[in-house]
């Protein structure tokens, strides 16, 4: 069971429309849980949209990521699992990021977003957990200065950042809204979340690998 967050305390930065577009991708490769650990339960409303398919299916009621997981593996394990965070509560989020593989940590590009994922960044540094930052909602006309220049401040602080930018589309606003991704619903959207869950699998992988490896 590999075990991918969707975690940062910044709102509005794209968590849950990112972890239902990558769970809907995943679930093509393999079995999907995702845990909806945001009491908004924005997640769970497009679930619930989208007719309760099974896969991915859907975990809610648990208030830590540690409970969720620990259930998932005694009952059902999953080959990829998804806890989509919550914004605000650094606490649900230091939990989830000691039971995931790999943190996918969405943001902006823009310095106010760089400045407030700093908190779930140094949380993931501080207890060894792998992740990858990712720029989501890039308007193609800023994609060359805003986006560049937020890549390279990542860079210079050497935190991983994925290759593969989330641009922004209307399609992963009005998807969400009937129970869809915006891949489901459109090419361009779909041929970025291919690559971007390319990047996200392999190095969720890899980290699990290294884990399960690690005395
Ligand atoms: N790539 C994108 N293109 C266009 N709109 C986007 C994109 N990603 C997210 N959005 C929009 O941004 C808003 C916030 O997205 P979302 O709810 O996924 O963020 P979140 O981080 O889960 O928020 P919260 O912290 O409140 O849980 C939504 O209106 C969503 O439709
Ligand atoms: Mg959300």
């Amino acid at each position: 069971m590999v075990v991918i967050g969707v975690l940062n305390s910044k709102g509005g930065v794209g968590k849950s429309t990112l972890t239902a577009a990558l769970a809907v991708r995943a679930s093509r490769d393999g079995s999907v849980c995702v845990v909806d650990l945001d009491s908004q339960g924005s997640y769970s409303d497009w679930y619930g949209r989208r007719g309760s398919p099974d896969n991915p299916a859907l975990l809610t009621g648990e208030d830590r990521a540690s409970d969720a997981v620990e259930a998932l593996q005694l009952n059902a394990p999953y080959e990829f699992v998804f806890l989509d965070g919550p914004p605000g509560s650094l606490v649900v989020t230091e939990d989830a990021i000691k039971v995931c593989d790999l943190v996918v940590i969405p943001m902006r590009a823009s310095g106010l977003d760089l400045m407030a994922s700093q908190d779930c960044i140094r949380l993931c540094q501080q207890s060894g957990a792998a992740f990858l930052c990712v720029l989501n909602d890039v308007n193609a006309r800023d994609a060359k200065s805003l986006g560049e220049n937020a890549r390279n401040t990542l860079l210079t602080y050497k935190i991983p950042i994925a290759k593969t930018a989330v641009a922004h589309r209307v399609p992963y606003i009005n998807a969400m809204t009937s129970g869809k991704t915006g891949p489901e619903r459109d090419k361009a959207s779909a041929a970025e979340i291919d690559a971007l869950w390319d990047e996200v699998r392999s190095a969720a992988v890899a980290a699990a690998a290294a884990k399960e490896g690690s005395p």
